[in-house]
């Protein structure tokens, strides 16, 4: 009996998983196992003996299976560790860049310009891209060899047919679909052929509207000094005459020059101002062309985005804005 416990603990001292423990197992405590052999042999003893051997059998057989148990724990508890070492994440690690895509410069600017008229309760409308030459220009009181044509080079697809060289005609569309009092801005994509460091065949610029009764010059002052003071922070505004074939009176409107605070530099043609917008109370003929009443008057207004835009970030050519180039659109993603 000594012997088969010698055999076993020099078999179990080798086992390391549970399929040999299982095996083991079977050879000692199984059918046929060694001691359940020895059980056989109890009959083969006469009385006295069979007392001590059963004894010592059963010893032998709860050492065993104490044994196995002891070992059942041993092994989980490696297999458990090592799934948890071959599991872990080394923090240490530096992580792995990600690029994020970021909003682009000119659609960050036109948000931040909505978002203001918004919160002056202006609505946001859209036009056409490809526009009829009456509503670029005839409606808006420019007809066909009027000198003022000249103000915007364009792109004709046909006689009749042009790619809009602004947003105005958004002007004549809304009227003509909504009764006054209106009140909107529109941004959208205009084409002009020009292009230098400071003018793209393509640009954006952003329209706005207010039609109602008993509007004023000082309406237009406000709603723009207002506006471009929450856009442009505290800089000097002021408006100076000017001419539109859709507006009487016009004006432009300039801001204290961003660059050199006024003193006069090569951005300001040594001005010290900038010119931001082109504005001007609605023209009569306007109001007429689209059948509004007698007593409706208002006001319009139209800016350049891509001029915003270099002017608030103090970026000196337009044509960073189309190049897509990652390094300059990414000082943007804040
Ligand atoms: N449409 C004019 C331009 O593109 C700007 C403007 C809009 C002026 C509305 C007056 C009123 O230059």
């Amino acid at each position: 009996m000594h012997y088969i416990k010698k055999e076993f603990e020099e078999a179990i001292k080798n086992i390391d998983n549970n399929e040999a423990l299982k095996q083991l197992k079977a050879q000692f405590l199984g059918k046929k196992g060694r001691v359940t052999e020895l059980f056989k042999r109890i009959s083969d003893l006469g009385n006295e003996q069979k007392k001590e051997f059963g004894k010592n059998i059963n010893q032998l057989k709860s050492y065993i299976e104490n044994a196995i148990k002891e070992k059942q724990t041993q092994i989980n508890e490696f297999v458990k560790r090592k799934s948890l070492e071959e599991e872990s994440i080394d923090i240490t690690l530096p992580s792995r860049v990600s690029n994020f895509g970021a909003i682009h410069p000119i659609t960050k600017t036109i948000i931040e310009i909505e978002d203001i008229f918004k919160s002056m309760g202006f609505d946001v409308e859209t036009g056409y891209e490809i526009e009829y030459d009456k509503y670029n220009f005839e409606l808006l009181n420019i007809p066909k060899e009027h000198p003022a044509r000249d103000m915007q080079d364009t792109f004709y697809i046909n006689d009749n047919v042009v790619l809009r060289t602004h947003t105005s005609p958004t002007q004549v569309r809304v009227m003509q679909k909504k009764n006054p009092p209106v009140m909107f801005i529109s941004p959208g994509k205009v084409y002009r052929r020009d292009s230098d460091i400071t003018h793209s065949p393509m640009f954006h610029q952003i329209e706005g509207l207010l039609i109602d009764k008993d509007i004023h010059f000082s309406d237009l002052k406000g709603v723009l000094s207002e506006f471009l003071r929450m856009f442009f922070g505290d800089v000097p505004v002021r408006f100076r005459p000017s001419y539109f074939p859709f507006t009487e009176p016009s004006a432009e409107v300039d801001i204290g020059c961003i660059i050199c605070k006024g003193k006069g530099c090569r951005v300001c043609s040594h001005t010290g101002y900038l010119e931001v917008l082109g504005c001007g109370m609605v023209h009569p003929n306007v109001l007429r062309n689209v059948n509004y009443p007698k007593d409706y008057n208002g006001f319009a207004f139209g800016l350049g985005v891509e001029r915003f835009a270099m002017l608030k970030y103090g970026i000196d050519n337009i044509k960073l804005f189309f190049e897509n180039d990652v390094r300059f659109l990414k000082q943007f993603s804040f």
